[in-house]
């Protein structure tokens, strides 16, 4: 199969491109190579290349003829310095995904594999002993600087009992990022209605593992860790460090974007499909930190108390359709993919701060 892997060359598409190789598969990328996420001297992928935007219809269309399906995994990711950003990540994410779409219904590319994400769920799945599951709003100001960090029940005002979010959980996006992932995924599905073409978005929990970009305000929370605790300092952990999250392993990430373009074809046309794509192995941040630190020899994290207005408490996914249904199984654990990664290399980006 002839795939173009858009994002080709970051972090989760490099690992792609790999696993496509590695099963006898012919990966095109394209990528604009953001000084966001390569810094100054991007490492080129060793495979057929093309340094565009997605925006560029005129590469993308010439860049689709011959292919069989596309994975999706260009964008602006993180959260960005501000608000002043919106334009960027809407016009790389949103308006990047409507030219490549409208490329692949005009040359007929019929399978689409995107990089989704778990944002679009905001806060996770909870429930309240006396209402079941219900949907906490915003946790308020006044609750975070009193330390009262665990989300409330909207009707009760009681402290809520995280659960596993599953694909047909509400979405609820709280930030620019998030509402572009999550608008990716409107335009696939009409997409796929309008061309009978197949979609799938692959929900992906917290990705790390060799490669993973430097801090900076795009990086994630392991890449902000691993990075202090190679300068020699301990890792910062805001609240109390009880935030659980599902830490998935990059080579199992890209594993599920070969399973899912490999099973394209037999999926039905005409629609988007979307997985969950966790490890199922639900850890606090706090314990990430302290297995980071433990496995780079030091410094201990510090448990700072300070908050992110704009952070949710608990996402945890519910994978088990993704395993279910197309046979992926993530191989890497928690404790050997984070020993690998305080050794591994992390990718030099721009440090735009
Ligand atoms: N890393 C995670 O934990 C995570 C979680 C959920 C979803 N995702 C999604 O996975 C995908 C890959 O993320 P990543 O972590 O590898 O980030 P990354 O920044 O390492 O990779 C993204 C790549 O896309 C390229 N790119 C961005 N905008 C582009 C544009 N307009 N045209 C062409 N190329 C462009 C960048 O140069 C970069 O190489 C993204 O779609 C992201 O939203 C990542
Ligand atoms: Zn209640």
């Amino acid at each position: 199969m002839r795939v173009l892997v858009t994002g080709g060359a970051g972090f989760i598409g490099s690992h792609i491109v790999t696993a496509l190789t590695k099963a006898g598969h012919e990966p095109v990328v394209l990528d604009a190579l953001l000084p966001s996420a390569h810094g100054v001297t991007p490492e080129v992928p060793a495979v057929e290349f093309l340094h565009a935007d997605v925006r560029d219809r005129l590469v993308v269309r010439a860049a689709l003829h011959g292919v069989d399906a596309v994975c999706h995994q260009a964008a602006m990711v993180g959260l960005g310095k501000g608000f002043a950003d919106a334009p960027e990540y809407v016009g790389s994410n949103d308006l990047g995904t409507a030219v490549l779409l409208a490329a692949m219904a005009d040359v007929g590319v019929r399978r689409l594999v995107l990089a989704g994400s778990m944002v679009v769920y905001g806060e996770g799945r909870y429930e309240c002993p006396a209402h079941g599951v219900v949907r906490p709003g915003a946790r308020l100001p006044q609750d975070l600087a009193a330390g009262r960090f665990e989300p409330r029940c909207p009707a009760c005002g009681a402290e809520l009992a995280p659960g596993l979010v599953a694909e047909d959980a509400p979405v609820d996006p709280r930030n620019v990022y998030a509402t572009t992932k999550l608008a990716q995924e409107h335009l696939a599905a009409a997409w796929a209605r309008a061309v009978g073409g197949t979609a799938v978005s692959l929900r992906y929990h917290n990705v790390y593992g060799p490669g993973m970009p430097r801090d900076t305000p795009y990086a994630g929370v392991a890449s902000l860790f691993r990075s202090a605790l190679a300068r020699g300092e301990a890792p910062r952990v805001f609240e109390d460090g009880g935030q659980r999250r599902d830490f998935v392993h990059v080579r199992d990430v890209a594993a599920a974007n070969l399973v899912a373009l490999e099973a394209a074809d037999g999926l039905p046309a005409g629609g988007l499909d979307t997985y969950n794509t966790g490890s199922g192995e639900p850890h606090t941040v706090g314990d990430m930190a302290f297995a980071l630190a433990r496995a780079c020899g030091g410094p201990e994290p510090v448990i700072t108390g300070e908050y992110r207005l704009g952070d949710v408490r608990h996402v945890t996914a519910d994978s088990s359709r993704l395993r279910g249904e197309l046979g992926w199984r993530p191989v890497v654990g928690f404790a050997e993919g984070m020993t690998e990664f305080a050794g591994a290399g992390q990718r030099a980006s721009a440090g735009l701060s």
